[in-house]
Order: C-alpha cells, then sequence, then structure tokens
C-alpha cells in the first residue's frame, strides 16, 4: 500500500473540517485565510528550520530549497493583512511548533510529505478558491520536486504513524481556526 493509501482516513478527517470547507467554498474572507496563513507561517517555519539542527551524521537534509514555503506564505500573509505579521499565534499552532523542536530527526520527513506534497497536489484546488496572489501554491519544477520528496519516504508503521500524527496537527489547527473565527465575530 502507498502512503496515500495508508493514509487516507487521517486525510478525509482533515479535508471534512469545518475551516477546509470554508477554505473550497470560495467564500473564506481575506482576514479568516489571513489568520490561517499565519498558523501556516509559523508552522513550516519551525520545520524548515529544525532541519538547521539535525545531528551532523544524521544524514537528514531539507530536499530542495525549492520546496520551502514559508517565505511565499509570509508575502501571501501581509498581502492579506499589512499587519499579519501580529495575528495571534493559536494554540494549536504552538503545540506544533514546539512537538517539531523535538520530532527526531528521520520522522521528519513524515512531515515533509503531508505538508509539502499537500501543497504540490490538491494545494492546487485550493489555490483557485482562496484571495490574492497564492505564492504558497506555485512551485517550480513540481514533478520534480514530488519525485525529490517522495525518494526521502518510508512506508514502516513509525513512519506511517507519523504522518497521521501530522494530519492530526493539521486538523486541530482547523478546529482552534473555526474557534477562532467564531469568537472574533469582527473577523
Ligand atoms: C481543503 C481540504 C483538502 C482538499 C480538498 C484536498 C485535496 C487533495 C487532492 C485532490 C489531492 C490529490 C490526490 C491525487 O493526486 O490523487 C490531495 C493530496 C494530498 N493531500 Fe490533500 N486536500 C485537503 C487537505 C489536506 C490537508 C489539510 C493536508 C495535510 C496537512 C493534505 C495533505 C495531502 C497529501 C500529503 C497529499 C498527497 C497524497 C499522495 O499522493 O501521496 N491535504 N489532497
Amino acid at each position: 500500500m502507498s502512503l496515500k493509501e495508508l493514509t487516507k482516513d487521517s486525510h478525509s478527517n482533515a479535508e471534512r473540517s469545518w475551516f477546509a470547507g470554508r477554505m473550497f467554498s470560495g467564500q473564506i474572507t481575506n482576514p479568516e485565510y489571513a489568520i490561517y496563513l499565519k498558523q501556516q507561517y509559523e508552522s513550516y517555519k519551525a520545520l524548515e528550520n529544525r532541519f538547521d539542527s539535525v545531528k551532523p551524521d544524521s544524514q537528514v537534509t531539507f530536499p530542495d530549497e525549492r520546496i520551502k514555503r514559508s517565505d511565499s506564505i509570509y508575502k501571501d500573509l501581509i498581502e492579506m493583512d499589512s499587519n499579519g505579521a501580529n495575528l495571534p499565534v493559536l494554540k494549536s499552532t504552538q503545540t506544533y511548533c514546539s512537538y517539531i523542536k523535538d520530532c527526531p530527526d528521520d520522522l521528519l520527513y513524515a512531515h515533509v510529505y503531508v505538508r509539502y506534497l499537500g501543497d504540490l497536489k490538491g494545494g492546487q484546488m485550493i489555490a483557485k478558491r482562496v484571495p490574492g496572489e497564492g505564492l504558497y501554491y506555485k512551485f517550480e519544477s513540481p514533478d520534480e520536486l514530488e519525485t525529490l520528496i517522495r525518494s526521502k519516504l518510508r512506508e514502516d508503521d513509525l513512519f506511517v504513524e507519523e504522518c497521521r500524527k501530522c494530519f492530526t496537527f493539521a486538523t486541530d489547527s482547523f478546529n482552534d481556526l473555526k474557534n477562532y473565527i467564531d469568537s472574533n465575530i469582527n473577523i
């Protein structure tokens, strides 16, 4: 079975959440999308920076600089809200960022799979429905980058479990975003 099949339930759970539907509906407002981008920015920055602190003998490296998203997410965020840097970092995002700091080096690739392959694949459909320029979803040579990411993946239980964990973090973030939006009526 492929990783896609092995994590199908986790993907469906994330997709079914209210916030995912909100993005997909084409109705998401700029402030709602900005608070999401802020969470994505913090999460991707934590993941991308984590590769700078792997053990020297671990042989774990970020697959390719062109995959990194934090700079483009930041630009999208500022396009949505010039004050976006000051938006809150929600609890679920803080939890993910501290989790990533302690994540074993070789399991970081599970997070690379869930995040960037999601952006390369499903992200392309989302790009058409969200406001702004969508630099987040624009990849140079997407097929080449997909192959590079896949070359780092494994299918053992530990790795699959880590992928599922990453999906759960994303779903938790969607739930947190719903609560934030519900309790900020002026958003
Ligand atoms: C609005 C919600 C979402 C929609 C509509 C969506 C849709 C899709 C679609 C259409 C694909 C391509 C399937 C294919 O190539 O056959 C895909 C792949 C993928 N998505 Fe999503 N997705 C959503 C949310 C997410 C989230 C929240 C994550 C993770 C944080 C994610 C991670 C992935 C991954 C890792 C793949 C690649 C699977 C593989 O080919 O191995 N998706 N998604």
